[in-house]
């Protein structure tokens, strides 16, 4: 915790390292109640930044000094001066050598940064700047040093003595101790350090590069776990051929390693050649993981085996710069999932995700560019503005620029920047000289906040056979600017005819068409463009595959809706169209709602359900993701003020509606497909995600009739499922539906079966924390309480509260202010021992702009008392008071 008020820290006002460190050998000596941690720097005055010898200021928080070394001359306590995060001294040379000793805790260490210990295990988590938690250093991406590191821990204890790089020597001490020295001849960040001890046992595999020389990879689990990890490691080969094939990027150590620990604050993390994951992130076999838990596994595990360029070689100059390495990387991992997978059902996914969660963002308090201009604490920028935002600013220069000339300018990138740490400028530099473009307008999307507005008119004449598309674009003031320069923004479109066929394209001005679907870059605040030949008025299919992350508005009617969702060439908005459809009904639901009139689903989204169920011959995958009505998150994100339980009734009853109206249909394709799980060992390939989730959804819509004959079904799965994705699924279903007495059985039964798995007790605890049955709250205090849940693992505070307070709105923002109440109370006790979590279970408070003005004084009442509580640390506080600004 912090006895100052947190600076703010600017981008503007960045200043290269006044040291470099060129060398770094560490040593550390692991013991049950306390770690020593010896530090060899070998240092020079930066030539790029000006004369003399200035002080040599250190980054240190949390460590005990007990000696310090100059070259030879050992250092008393007149010659630094020590403050709580900083070691100064003066230097008396261009080049020296600073050697450290220090003492710290990693036994004690709560907050899951630096150095700790994770169910006995030791580890690190060093992004951003947790590495001045371990020792003195100028803990910054910019300096970058090769890394030597010996460790020394009780053998039998930890008999795994893992760190960076490749292993050099290891051997045996008195008092039955050994040791490992580990060498990282690739210069590298602090942030990228790690270190691991413990008693693990690992599978191993060999992974042949383009070039032929072998690789090892190794995946390091607790014992019991040792059956979980064939998932990883087949993601993990994937992901190394991948990146051989689609960006020409090898691997460069002769191994590679994944440790899993269960007490993680994010999902992973890249620390070169030894990464380290959140155990949710490596684990996945049938028995134990839902298919989505197999799709997560195998991006994150992408994902972070691709930071080993986007991120590693090729670094951050500053924490502004994240989205470098992160947007970056996001896109990498969703395109190699569009790959592995489903293209179309993954880039749903991705959009349903962006719309919800990142335009909620955006709209909000903590509202920030991709590339931040200021913060107060690094952590709090690790959002989904920097990730998710910052991947659909890569995949628009994409598209903007078309594959080849995408991968021209990557190449550049990495050619020109190996080893170096750089900018977000530097990115697309590469990408402007490769294509000999300006990008300079582009560059917008980096530096102004706010999800842009575009809404699209059409002009059709009879006489001309024109057709004109016009485009005003605007965007929102976020805290940090009021006024917004036009952003470029790729329109990729197509025109209907009324059989439903692609016209061809050609814009006035050119002296033919050019292909059936293109681009328009939108530039201008107001915008038009004028197709000709266009016989009769054609349909407009907009934005497809979701071209750039703005909200787009057209009048669509709702048989043009249903028209598109048929015929519409492209699968993202065939889904589009039938999202939009579904939305026009539930607003009128929810005006009915509010009307105090009965609530009605507009025949039409009927009909077109129908026709989605009786196509057979449609991706089943595609069917069920466009039976799934949008979210009550996403409805209120588009609200202009949500009223909750209207959007809930809305959905509610609209779900009720199509099922009674479906429920034939329902049947014949659950019962189908229910019939070939049963008889199909189970798959983690598309084909059989695909079957599964239909099977999935058409069960939970078939509960909502609350029959005798759906129960019977729901327990057959239950108790028959050899996988645990149809399991689950049916524990959810029963867990929402009216039968008290199995929905009991099921769930004390699951966790009987279960109690021995933490990963699936999560579930365990999610599917109770999202039923949306009065009384939500109260079941959620019950089952913290249950011996599984522990405040002190993150998983455990995502899987119930941060669970109950994002998906169970009706729940969490009950009138009477009991939700809001207890989320300040669990903010309150995370902020004492883990601030990371405490900051990002917050973010629901922080949305009350968005409600009543009844909750609205509820949710800014319940942020005050987190500000008045006492001591909170940095990054808490830049979360509140920017809430309350
Ligand atoms: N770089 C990690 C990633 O791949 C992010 C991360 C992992 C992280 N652990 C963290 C960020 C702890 C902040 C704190 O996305
Ligand atoms: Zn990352």
């Amino acid at each position: 915790m912090r006895t100052e008020q947190p600076k703010t820290i600017y981008l503007k006002d960045y200043q290269a390292p006044d040291y470099l460190i060129d060398e770094t050998h560490l040593t550390f000596e692991l013991h049950d109640d306390h770690t020593l941690v010896h530090a060899q720097l070998v240092m020079r005055r930066n030539p790029a930044a000006g004369g003399g010898l200035p002080p040599l200021v250190l980054d240190g928080q949390q460590l005990e000094l007990l000696s310090l070394k100059l070259d030879d001359a050992e250092l008393g306590s007149a010659d630094y001066q020590l403050s709580e995060d900083h070691l100064s001294l003066q230097p008396k040379a261009e080049q020296f050598t600073l050697d450290s000793s220090v003492r710290i805790h990693p036994e004690t260490n709560t907050a899951l940064e630096g150095l700790y210990k994770s169910s006995g295990l030791f580890c690190t988590q060093c992004e951003a700047e947790g590495f001045r938690k371990i020792t003195y250093y100028l803990d910054r991406p910019d300096v970058m040093s090769t890394f030597t590191t010996s460790l020394s821990a009780d053998k039998q204890k930890y008999p795994i003595l893992l760190s960076n790089g490749n292993p050099v020597a290891q051997g045996e001490d008195q008092g039955g101790r050994h040791w490992a020295t580990w060498e990282d001849p690739f210069k590298k960040p602090a942030y990228l350090f790690a270190l691991v001890a413990g008693d693990l046992w690992c599978v191993e595999d060999t992974f042949t590069r383009a070039s032929g020389r072998d690789v090892t990879l190794r995946i390091y689990v607790e014992p019991e776990n040792i059956d979980k990890c064939q998932h990883a490691m087949d993601s993990l080969k994937k992901s190394m051929r991948w990146d051989e094939q689609v960006y020409g990027r090898e691997y460069d150590l002769d191994i590679f390693m994944i440790v899993a620990v269960n007490d993680f604050n994010m999902g992973a993390m890249e620390n070169k050649g030894l990464n380290i994951f959140n155990s949710s992130c490596v684990l996945a076999k049938a028995e134990t993981a839902t298919d989505a838990a197999h799709q997560r596994v195998e991006a994150v595990v992408a994902h972070e085996y691709f930071h080993n360029w986007s991120g590693n070689r090729v670094t951050c100059r500053d924490w502004f710069q994240l989205s470098l390495k992160e947007g970056f990387t996001v896109f990498r991992d969703a395109e190699f999932s569009a790959d592995m997978n489903s293209r179309t059902v993954k880039r749903i996914e991705d959009v349903a995700f962006l719309r919800t969660h990142q335009f909620a963002e955006d709209a909000g308090p903590m509202a920030h560019p991709v590339r931040p201009a200021s913060f107060m604490e690094i952590s709090n920028f690790y959002t989904l503005t920097v990730y998710e935002k910052g991947s659909e600013v890569v995949r628009m220069l994409r598209t903007l620029l078309g594959a080849e000339g995408f991968r021209k300018g990557s190449d550049l990138y990495f050619e020109r920047h190996d080893g170096q740490a750089v900018t977000c400028d530097d990115f697309v530099q590469a990408m402007e000289d490769a294509n000999a473009v300006d990008l300079s307008q582009f560059k917008r999307w980096y530096s102004q906040a706010g999800t842009p507005r575009l809404a699209a008119s059409e002009q059709y004449d009879e006489s001309a056979n024109t057709y004109t598309l016009s485009f005003r674009q605007s965007c929102p003031a976020t805290p940090e600017s009021a006024e917004k320069q036009p952003f470029v923004i790729p329109v990729e479109l197509g025109l209907l005819d009324a059989q439903g066929r692609a016209l061809p394209l050609r814009l006035q001005g050119e002296a033919t068409p050019q292909g059936t679907t293109r681009v328009l870059a939108v530039t201008e605040a107001e915008q038009h463009f004028t197709f000709l030949d266009v016989p009769a008025k054609p349909l407009p299919s907009l934005l497809r595959g979701f071209s750039a992350p703005v909200k787009l508005s057209f009048p669509y009617n709702r048989d043009q809706l249903m028209f598109l969702m048929q015929h519409d060439s492209d699968g993202f908005n065939r889904w589009e169209a039938g999202q939009q459809l579904a939305v026009q009904v539930l607003q009128d639901m929810i005006g009915q709602y509010q009307a105090g009139q009965p609530l009605v689903a507009d025949v039409r989204l009927l009909q077109a359900f129908e026709t989605l169920l009786d196509d057979d011959s449609l991706d089943q995958a595609m069917v069920a993701e466009m039976l799934s009505l949008p979210g009550e998150a996403y409805l209120t994100e588009i609200s202009e003020v949500a009223d909750v339980d209207a959007i809930h009734a809305a959905r509610d009853v609209a779900r009720k509606q199509l099922a009674n109206h479906l429920h034939a249909r329902l049947w014949r394709r659950y019962q189908a497909n229910r019939e070939v799980s049963r008889v199909t060992p189970y798959l983690a390939s598309a084909e059989h995600f695909a079957r599964r989730a239909l099977q999935n959804i058409t069960l939970s819509y078939l509960m909502l009739s609350e029959r005798e004959d759906v129960l019977a079904a729901t327990l057959e799965q239950f108790e028959n499922a050899d996988n645990m994705t149809e399991r689950l699924t049916a524990l959810a279903v029963l867990v929402n539906s009216p039968f008290e007495r199995e929905r009991a059985a099921a769930l004390d039964r699951f966790a009987e079966q279960f109690k021995g798995n933490p990963l699936v007790m999560d579930q365990w605890f999610t599917v109770q924390a999202g039923s949306t049955l009065p009384g939500g709250l109260t079941r959620v205090k019950a089952l913290m309480l249950h011996p599984a849940f522990t405040m002190k693992n993150p998983n455990k505070v995502r899987a119930l509260i941060g669970a109950f307070a994002s998906q169970n709105l009706v729940n969490f923002h009950a009138a009477d202010g009991s939700g809001y109440r207890f989320l300040a109370d669990i903010v309150i006790e995370l902020n004492g021992f883990n601030p990371q979590i405490a900051s990002r279970q917050l973010a629901p408070l922080t949305r009350w702009r968005k409600y009543d003005s009844a909750r609205q004084a509820l949710m800014k009442a319940e942020l005050e008392r987190i500000l008045a509580s006492g001591e909170l640390s940095s990054d808490v506080y830049e979360v509140v008071s920017k809430s309350l600004a």
